[in-house]
């Protein structure tokens, strides 16, 4: 879209089940905020939406682990995210909550049109029921054996060990996560979106028309899209979310998926309601062909933002679409996945406590490592060095040098380019004049650690002529270089001066210090790239250090904090073990970066292809008599059916791997182990605990299928 209107701009409603850490703000609301305050500083009318996303399974979890009431979690967690956006300076014109009123009649008004065109189709079908509470079990209620990795605690939803999405019904053992019992079925009604009718649309409007999506968005849908598309449920049996206006449906709400998106329209609505604004003028924001509505969200969100959403829109029928769904993948904390319930993450209320006043560092640490198109890595040890060898050495350093001379020869008054500029400063002057376009061309196409790369270098950009300039060598002999000194001085103060505009998407704290410093007006991004910024004759402050350096023990207290979290889980585990044989958790305990095995030598191709690796399928296996360790496991080749001998008894029990189709090495030369003659090797990873999981192909393939 050229030259919109208007941008309604959503960070995805985080769940109120948790406070806000280092994944949220790198995954979603710092390029959110970035996005929002570029298009502001374009004098563009934006409206920048979020809130607490208070529905679905997670929060009632969250409840539950607690010990506390629905309403007491949502109530906190509402409270804790929205302070800590505000203190990282997350520029929403509102912050909302999917529990207020406004929310529950708009969720409530699109539903019921939707249900009276026609929109739906319902279905009576068997759910899972925990006799004993009486209740339908949500899949995220449903706990067993994961088919693909055969982990003891998969969800009905998902597994977190193997990363599988699932379906209760593929769960072995199911049993219910509010009173251990094994569920049965029970017929119960629901109302559907029917998707599958979507498709040639969204084939249309996404594979056709939304090429320039970003390539994990993008390859994300036509996967969806061309696997196809099932109609999907929007109702659930819950006593939590959104009632549905239907008569006679009591104990059924909406699925949270289905309101929560909602809660960006009536976000806006709330916003306008507060302001007293006149009844519909939320409504240019979601109706009006020309408003760019973009949804900034992590990777877990996509099909939810791409197709089902969308979808509802479409179906309710007066509602734009959104122009682009930037997601990010997701952000590690050293080299571990973030989890709020092991607690391996950085809190931003505990960061505050650490790093006062240190909000700008975060927020350009994780710009400048932000996981844009691949998952990524937050390591402190990589925080501390952009620190210091970047923010302080190269910006802050910069701008100190500058505001120091200028107190030092001119008592802080801007002194006048009095001289004709040199060559030098013309190519500086017109390398100044790119930056602007070369920053808004990266962020209007979402490339927010390249804009962040930009300004970085403008930054080297002016250190470099104030190096090269070397003010203080001219000031040996002041009154002679006086016009000299002037126009180095003033040349590097528009230099801060951009900086000073520009920066502010990214590092909006040091920016308005410099603003208030520099007493410098309000600029807009085409008022950029000039060099009459500031005013000569103007008085500027002190501004003491910009940014400071971050010490190796404040570092080593925070790398501290994480050991002392992966010691308090490796408790928490044992003592779980020891109280229930069952569990038999094994995934993400180690120590940071211990176990990885360094790489082996290097081979050739032909190496490689002696080895004559197959997909095969487990027809049996038992243990060996006088092993513990040792499986001995009759295998289909799709050649022939043969034993193998396998060290893998400690993880898996023989029943659980039957059917199971795995990768086996078939030529290894026959080895006899225990009076068995074994004939190949089933391959296996060995987690960096000791565990194994069994390499698998992603889908069934025919036995005998080549794996190379
Ligand atoms: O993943 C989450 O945290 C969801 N609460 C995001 C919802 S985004 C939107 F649809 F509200
Ligand atoms: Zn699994």
């Amino acid at each position: 879209m050229t030259n919109p209107k208007r941008y309604t701009l959503t960070a995805a409603l985080p769940y109120a089940n948790g406070p806000v850490h280092i994944g949220h703000l790198a995954g979603v609301y710092i390029p959110a905020d970035i996005y929002a305050r570029y298009q502001r500083l374009c004098n563009q009318d934006v409206l920048f939406v979020c809130g607490s996303d208070e529905h679905g399974v997670p929060v009632t979890l969250r409840a539950r682990a607690e010990g506390v009431s629905v309403q007491e979690v949502v109530d906190k967690y509402d409270k804790l995210m929205k302070t800590a956006f505000a203190d990282f300076g997350i520029s929403f014109d509102i912050y909302s909550r999917t529990s207020k009123k406004i929310h529950y009649d708009t969720a409530q008004e699109i539903f019921k049109k939707m249900y009276e065109n026609g929109k739906f189709e319902e279905k009576t079908t068997e759910q899972f029921y925990d006799e004993s509470t009486k209740m339908f079990l949500a899949d995220r209620l449903i706990m067993g054996i994961c088919p693909k990795c055969s982990h003891p605690d998969a969800y009905g939803d998902q597994c977190e060990s193997c990363g599988s999405t699932l379906s209760p019904d593929e769960l072995i053992n199911p049993r219910s996560m509010v009173s251990g019992n094994a569920p049965i079925k029970k017929e119960t009604k629901h109302w559907y979106l029917p998707l599958n009718k979507y498709e040639n649309w969204l084939r249309e409007w996404i594979l056709e028309g939304h090429k320039e999506w970003k390539s994990n968005v993008y390859g994300q849908c036509k996967s969806w899209i061309e696997q196809g598309l099932q109609p999907r449920a929007v109702t659930r049996d819950l006593d939590w979310g959104v009632p549905l206006p239907i008569p006679n449906t009591e104990g059924k709400v909406m699925y949270v998926w289905f309101d929560a998106p909602i809660g960006y329209i009536s976000a806006t609505k709330d916003y306008f309601q507060q302001k007293n604004a006149d009844e519909n003028a939320w409504e240019k924001y979601w109706k009006d062909s020309e408003t760019k509505l973009v949804h900034f969200i992590g990777k877990d969100n996509i099909v939810f933002h791409c197709i089902i959403f969308p979808v509802i829109l479409k179906a309710e029928g007066s509602y734009i679409l959104p122009e682009n769904v930037p997601a990010n993948e997701f952000l590690n904390l050293e080299s571990k996945k973030i989890s709020t319930s092991r607690n391996w993450a950085v809190w931003l209320h505990e960061y505050l406590v650490d790093f006062p006043e240190k909000q700008d560092v975060l927020r350009y640490v994780l710009t400048a490592n932000a996981p844009e198109t691949k998952d990524n890595n937050f390591l402190w040890k990589d925080f501390q060095d952009r620190n210091n060898n970047e923010l302080a050495a190269n910006l802050g350093n910069f701008v100190n040098r500058v505001f120091t001379l200028t107190h030092k020869y001119f008592e802080g008054i801007v002194p006048a380019f009095t001289q004709n500029p040199t060559e030098n400063d013309l190519k500086t002057i017109e390398i100044i004049a790119t930056f602007p376009k070369k920053i808004s061309d990266s962020l209007e196409n979402y490339r927010f650690k390249e804009a962040l790369g930009y300004l970085m270098e403008l930054s080297s950009i002016g250190n470099k002529y104030l190096q090269d300039n070397a003010p203080w060598t001219l000031a040996k002999n002041f009154e002679e270089n006086k016009d000299r000194i002037n126009a180095v001085m003033n040349l590097s103060l528009q230099i801060i001066a951009n900086l000073t505009i520009l920066m502010q998407p990214f590092l909006p704290f040091a920016a308005q210090k410099l603003k208030n410093a520099l007493h410098l007006g309000d600029f807009f991004w085409n008022e950029t790239g000039n060099i009459d910024m500031v005013l000569t004759g103007q008085k500027i402050e002190n501004l003491g250090i910009l940014f400071d350096k971050i010490e190796d023990e404040s570092i080593a207290k925070q790398v501290q904090k994480l050991l002392d979290t992966l010691e308090t889980n490796k408790l928490a585990e044992k003592t779980t073990e020891s109280k229930s044989e069952k569990t038999t958790e094994k995934f993400d305990k180690t120590p940071i970066l211990e176990n990885i095995l360094p790489s082996k030598a290097e081979i050739v191709f032909d190496d490689f292809m002696k080895m004559d690796l197959r997909v095969a399928t487990i027809l049996h296996a038992e243990k060996m008599p006088k092993s513990d360790k040792l499986l001995k496991i009759r295998l289909n080749t799709g050649l022939d059916e043969r034993t193998v001998l396998s060290g893998i008894g400690k993880d898996f029990a023989p029943e659980e791997i039957i059917g199971k189709q795995v990768c086996v090495l078939i030529n290894l030369a026959p080895r006899k182990m225990m009076g068995e003659i074994s004939q190949g090797m089933i391959l296996m990873a060995k987690n960096t605990d000791g565990s194994l999981a069994f390499v698998l192909p992603s889908k069934t393939v025919e036995n005998g299928s080549d794996v190379n």
